[in-house]
């Protein structure tokens, strides 16, 4: 599994431009959710019974991270992936086909075991050993997407940001904004704008990058606006913002 330290994987200088930058938030918000679910689940009360309020709990944080796994994914399967297949050139038309396939497989086993997950957490997990097998499944989907999303950002996102840099540039930016559209169509992940300016608050580079995203004028009132959603409230109580850097944690949490 790729090690993490605090930050590691924001291999930019804080103020640098940056493309691509919502992916990388979405992903350290992502982990923070499966964080916190692992916690809940872990910390249950051995006597809660299966209409009780803890698993009930449980189930929407279940929820609303895979609703929000599913549109992640669903955009890098049906946008960012393809649109990048078609600007990349030459040599690094190979390389990305390469990339291209290892995200592919690894969506591919995300699946698998997303689908186990979905039917887990729809059944009593109330019992000791299905609670902890339940919590093993977990531990064993959030390595299999710590991974992917490392392979994302370090093998993934360098070749999309070269493409960039050359003569396909405007092409790159209007894929990055087919891939805006998308989310912000999606009115239940409407947290997604404070749920990164949260985690950002946690690490300054990640408040460089957050900063980074989008213009100052602008970056207020969205991300103002984007917490009057209707998941927004949900989100909130669910997963509380984190007071520190989660990566240690996380990574901690996948032993
Ligand atoms: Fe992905
Ligand atoms: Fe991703």
């Amino acid at each position: 599994m790729a090690e993490l330290c605090e930050g590691e994987d924001m291999k930019h200088a804080p103020g640098e431009k940056l493309s691509w930058v919502h992916m990388i938030l979405a992903h350290r918000y992502q982990r923070h959710m499966l964080l916190t679910l692992m916690d809940e689940l872990k910390n249950m009360p051995p006597d809660a019974t299966a209409d009780s309020d803890a698993v009930t709990k449980i189930r929407g944080m279940w929820k609303l991270y895979h609703a929000d796994f599913k549109h992640h994914a669903h955009a890098e399967d049906t946008i960012m992936f393809s649109g990048l297949k078609e600007l990349a050139e030459g040599d690094e038309k190979t390389k990305m086909q390469e990339v291209l396939d290892t995200l592919a497989k690894e969506h591919g086993e995300l699946g698998v075991l997303e689908k186990a997950l979905q039917d887990a957490f729809a059944a009593d997990f109330t019992p000791e050993n299905k609670r902890t097998a339940l919590l093993d499944d977990l531990r064993k989907f959030a390595a299999v997407y710590h991974n992917h999303t490392y392979d994302e950002e370090h093998l993934l996102l360098p070749l999309a940001e070269a493409i960039e840099k050359g003569d396909k540039k405007d092409d790159a930016v209007a894929l990055q904004k087919r891939v805006g559209k998308y989310f912000s169509s999606q009115k239940e992940l409407g947290y997604g704008l404070q749920a990164m300016m949260e985690l950002a608050r946690t690490h300054p580079k990640d408040q460089a990058i957050y900063e980074s995203s989008m213009s100052w004028f602008l970056r207020g009132p969205i991300t103002f606006m984007t917490g009057f959603s209707g998941t927004s409230h949900e989100f909130h109580k669910l997963f509380p913002a984190p007071k520190e850097p989660i990566e240690a944690a996380f990574t901690a949490a996948l032993q």
